[in-house]
């Protein structure tokens, strides 16, 4: 891997993700906590048209994945930090091109994709940088779209004390659209996840989708 400006937790984060990669697929905790956010990227992604796109911070690439089956995109790319993540993912399909490496700096040329898409990673990565990588890579008009759990609630904001953020800051819808606007993105799009009832009620789940500019 390369020296990136990751979080400087973020090699004990990424090796922790590595180890839960063993139970990481459990069926109903897919279900309920991960499919939501993935059916709405795919749907983005298909009015969008892409044929190059990434997922970062994939873990057992489920998502990037769907994007190669059910979309049938010419190139898709999974980035992630964990080996353990990706040893599930390499199991689970060769037609996904899996890389080991931070979101910080993907080794990509300039312009390389028409979309970048990531969902419940973006708080492990150092924002900025990992804004201004995406956006290198990203074609002009290329779409990013990312989902994060909203932390703008009275039990989840004290949870963010300054200790945590070497290792993940949730950022808040308004931070979120923010940090994109500042570095090159119109954000075009941001809501709550859907989910069905039950799930609703369990988690708070916001989606952004950007324009590179
Ligand atoms: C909660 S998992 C989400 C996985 C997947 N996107 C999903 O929705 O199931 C977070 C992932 O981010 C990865 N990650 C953390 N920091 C990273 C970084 N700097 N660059 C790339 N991936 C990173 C972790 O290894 C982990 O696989």
């Amino acid at each position: 891997m390369t020296a990136a400006a990751t979080r400087p937790l973020n090699r004990l984060v990424h090796a922790g993700w590595g180890q839960l990669a063993r139970v990481y697929d459990f069926a109903p905790v897919q279900r309920v906590m991960y499919r939501p956010p993935q059916d709405e990227i795919i749907a983005r992604l298909a009015v969008h048209g892409a044929r190059r796109v990434a997922d970062v911070g994939c873990g057992t690439g489920i998502l990037a994945t769907r994007i190669r089956n059910d979309l049938r995109v010419d190139e898709v790319y999974g980035f992630d930090a964990a080996a353990g993540m990706l040893r599930k993912a390499r199991a689970r399909t060769d037609r996904v091109l899996w890389r080991q490496r931070p979101a910080e700096d993907l080794g990509l040329p300039d312009g390389a994709l028409d979309a970048v898409v990531s969902t419940h990673a973006f708080p492990f990565f150092n924002h900025e940088p990992a804004v201004a990588e995406f956006r290198r890579v990203l074609r002009p008009g290329g779409l990013l779209a990312m989902v994060v759990f909203n932390p703008d609630g009275p039990l989840t904001t004290p949870m963010q004390p300054a200790l945590v953020r070497g290792a993940a800051y949730w950022p808040t819808p308004e931070e979120m659209r923010t940090l994109l606007e500042g570095n090159g993105f119109e954000v075009i799009e941001q809501r709550r996840v859907r989910r069905p009832l039950f799930g609703a009620a369990l988690v708070r789940d916001v989606v952004t989708v950007a324009r590179r500019r």
